[in-house]
């Protein structure tokens, strides 16, 4: 019988292996699984059952919806990918993991070359040294990456395509390997569920339509939890009239790591974030403009302020000391600008395009041109509305830059997320080293960072991909796509492994509906209370809810609001404040399945908040200066806190407990840095 809203279908079922997403990672992941899912019943006659299941629909879901101009990791065949592994170390404030990045550093080009021979048109420069964009380049018949062809680099690990429909490629592939069968879209994943007999294992997902009343509920053996980062846990800059606008995906909003530690999952480096310094107002990327265009940014009387300022990098070595500063660095840089009032920051379009004209021919000037135009229309169309409305031509007139509001991510240029099982074949291979050995288990890797399966969490069976693994970051698309392959094969071979493992919850069907439905519930039971359906003194409306949590967030937790200053004091009224926010958010009200989203977004939210609070809390220093500063601690500590910081959230008492794991490097990181500047 179909569902009512007030009594809502429960639909279950039984697979081996769940993907929770159809991002990047999910959809590399739906890829890769069917080709080992295959041998396995060539080989064994058995037939794994998988099932991918997205909040959203595949073609347009994700981080790469509106589509992207680049592809930001591309070794190709002359670079060294523990030469990427020292990038990502050095942009996130030397504490990564090495063999996370080195083995997505030796794997991700094999993604990028498949997207092209899905139709991805990719930049080509000919023997010349001539630019083509991808479609020119496949009509003169430049070779494929695959087999020689040069892209464009619009930066050392950054090539450029024609990408507005790089999702609906990528889809599509994962679409056909899967096919559509095995693939649920719409279904919002709130809640993963333990095994009853072994608490450290998953046993399952539930969810729910976002357009009919019904609940899911999956057990599995296996599940790919790759459901993006979170966005709108800050208060953002678009306010009123521009609410909604935000650089990251409004869809995201933290179900990865909030169900992770809800399932006991380790997180790690959830203090990190990114601020993305960005074309105001409209969130355009600025990646197109510094790196392929070679233009500067400047504070309001026209001075270079990275040239400017450059002495403040010395306080922070050796990061300070790259060859390319740290993301979080470069704001640092320009946040001193704005702070002493000499903004707004302007990025100079309009002497970069005069001088590339100095050097192009007329017509590849012609294509950089409209490509100025093209990167917004490929990812993030709203700016060119903006540049419309406000008569900005760039190569006449400058636009603004403006850092954002916070985002939790961990593909990007942040590597907050959750601890997760590392390559089996890289590393030291220091068997006697007690940094190093672990019982049973290869003994390359230091101790602790691998337990066989790669990209498993610390919970048995769950795994992730993408935004979803921690202390590593800079995968972007083609690297996240890489990880969900990674995680893929490792999943088959765990299945395989626990054949003959059932899984069994540890709650009921109907508890699990009761869980999911409350907000739907607080409606119906009190909504004639009031004639007002918003005003009630017994419910409250996500809406209003996450307003609350955003101001928070703003005001304590270092937003926009104190230029990303936060000091322990502050974050104690945090705690407190947060506390009382989890209270009255037992009372979010669902008066429809676009609410019930909304307020299953925001339990996800809260709970993120909450572990990036509690880590900005433990670490006591400022690690990214320029992405947030704790006040009391204003300096990087490396004798202290040159190491991870995990957490573990307790269920049953909802407690969170933080602790150091040791960072260790597995590349040497001295190639990266200049001789240290004089003060
Ligand atoms: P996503 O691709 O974001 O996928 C997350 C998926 O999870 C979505 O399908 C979503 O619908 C689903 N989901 C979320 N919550 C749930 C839930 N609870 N239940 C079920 N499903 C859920 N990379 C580049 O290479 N080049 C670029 O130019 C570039 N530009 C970028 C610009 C922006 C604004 C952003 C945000 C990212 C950009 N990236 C770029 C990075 C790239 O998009 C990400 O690294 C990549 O998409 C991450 O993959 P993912 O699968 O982890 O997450
Ligand atoms: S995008 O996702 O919207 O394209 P963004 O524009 O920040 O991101 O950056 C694209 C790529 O350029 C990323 O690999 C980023 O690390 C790099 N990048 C952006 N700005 C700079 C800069 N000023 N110097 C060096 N690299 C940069």
């Amino acid at each position: 019988m179909a569902g009512t809203f007030d009594n809502p279908e429960i639909v279950q079922e039984e697979v081996d292996i769940l993907l929770i997403g159809g991002g990047m990672a999910c959809c590399g992941a739906g890829y890769e699984i069917v080709r080992w899912a295959e041998a396995v019943k060539a080989e064994t006659g058995k037939e794994l059952k998988i099932k991918l299941v997205d909040k959203a629909a595949l073609d347009r879901s994700g981080a790469v919806a509106q589509g992207l101009s680049a592809i930001n990791t591309y070794i190709g065949p002359r670079q060294d990918p523990a030469d990427y592994a020292r990038m990502v170390s050095n942009d996130l404030m030397g504490i990564t993991r090495d063999d996370l990045a080195y083995d997505v550093g030796r794997n991700v080009d094999d993604s990028v070359h498949l997207f092209e021979e899905w139709g991805l048109p990719i930049w080509k420069t000919d023997a010349n040294g001539v630019r083509h964009d991808g479609a020119e380049a496949i009509r003169e018949g430049l070779p494929a990456l695959k087999d020689g062809g040069e892209p464009v680099r619009s930066g050392k690990w950054q090539i450029m395509i024609n990408g507005e429909s790089y999702k609906w490629i990528v889809a599509e592939a994962a679409k056909k390997a899967l096919g559509l069968d095995r693939i649920q879209e719409r279904v919002f994943i709130v809640h993963l569920i333990n095994d009853k007999n072994d608490p450290s294992r998953i046993a399952g997902a539930a969810g729910f339509s976002v357009r009919e009343n019904k609940i899911y509920i999956y057990k599995a053996k296996a599940i790919l939890l790759a459901a993006g980062g979170c966005v709108n846990l800050f208060r953002p800059r678009s306010v009123g009239e521009g609410t909604g606008r935000a650089w990251y995906p409004v869809w995201n909003a933290g179900s990865t790591y909030s169900m992770a530690a809800e399932a006991g999952a380790e997180l790690t480096m959830m203090e990190n974030r990114f601020v993305p310094a960005r074309f105001k107002d409209g969130y355009g990327p600025v990646g197109a403009w510094f790196l392929l265009f070679k233009a500067k940014a400047m504070n309001a009387y026209g001075e270079d302020y990275m040239a400017k300022n450059k002495e403040m990098l010395n306080d922070y070595p050796p990061y300070g000391q790259a060859a390319v500063p740290a993301s979080c660095l470069r704001n640092h840089l320009m946040l001193k600008e704005m702070k002493e009032g000499r903004g707004p920051i302007y990025m100079d379009t309009v002497t970069a395009l005069a001088k590339l004209r100095e050097t192009l021919s007329p017509k590849e000037v012609k294509h950089l041109e409209a490509e100025a135009w093209e990167d917004f229309l490929d990812m993030c169309v709203g700016q060119c509305g903006i540049w419309v409305g406000e008569n900005i031509e760039p190569e006449k007139k400058m636009s603004e830059l403006m850092p954002t509001e916070p985002y939790l991510l961990g593909s990007h240029s942040g590597c907050c997320g959750i601890w997760v099982s590392g390559p089996t074949d890289v590393g030291a291979p220091t068997a006697d080293d007690p940094e190093f050995a672990e019982p049973d288990v290869p003994s390359h890797l230091p101790r602790g960072w691998n337990w066989g399966y790669r990209g498993m969490t610390t919970v048995k069976g769950l795994f992730t991909a993408g935004d979803g693994v921690g202390a590593s970051g800079h995968k972007f698309s083609s690297g996240s796509h890489t990880e969900g392959r990674l995680a893929a094969k490792a999943m088959v071979k765990f299945a395989l492994d626990n054949v003959d493992f059932t899984p069994e919850f540890d709650e009921t069907p109907e508890q699990i509906a009761e869980l999911i439905w409350k907000p739907v519930r607080n409606y119906l039971q009190h909504k004639d209370y009031t004639t007002a359906i918003d005003v009630n003194p017994n419910y409250i409306t996500p809406k209003m809810l996450q307003f609350r949590l955003q101001k928070i967030m703003d005001e304590y937790v270092a937003g926009v609001a104190t230029y990303y200053n936060t000091n322990d004091k502050m974050l104690a009224v945090a705690e407190e404040k947060l506390e009382m926010l989890k209270e009255d958010a037992e009372k979010m009200r669902a008066k429809d399945l676009h609410e019930l989203l909304r307020a299953w977004e925001n339990y996800h939210r809260i709970l993120t908040a909450e572990a990036h609070m509690k880590h900005i809390q433990f670490r006591e220093e400022s690690r990214y200066p320029g992405f947030y500063y704790r006040t009391d601690k204003n300096f990087v500590d490396e004798k202290n806190w040159h190491c991870f910081v995990n957490s573990i959230y307790d269920k049953k008492t909802k407690k969170w407990t933080c602790f150091k794991r040791k960072h260790v490097d597995l590349v040497d990181k001295s190639k990266l840095f200049k001789p240290a500047q004089p003060h």
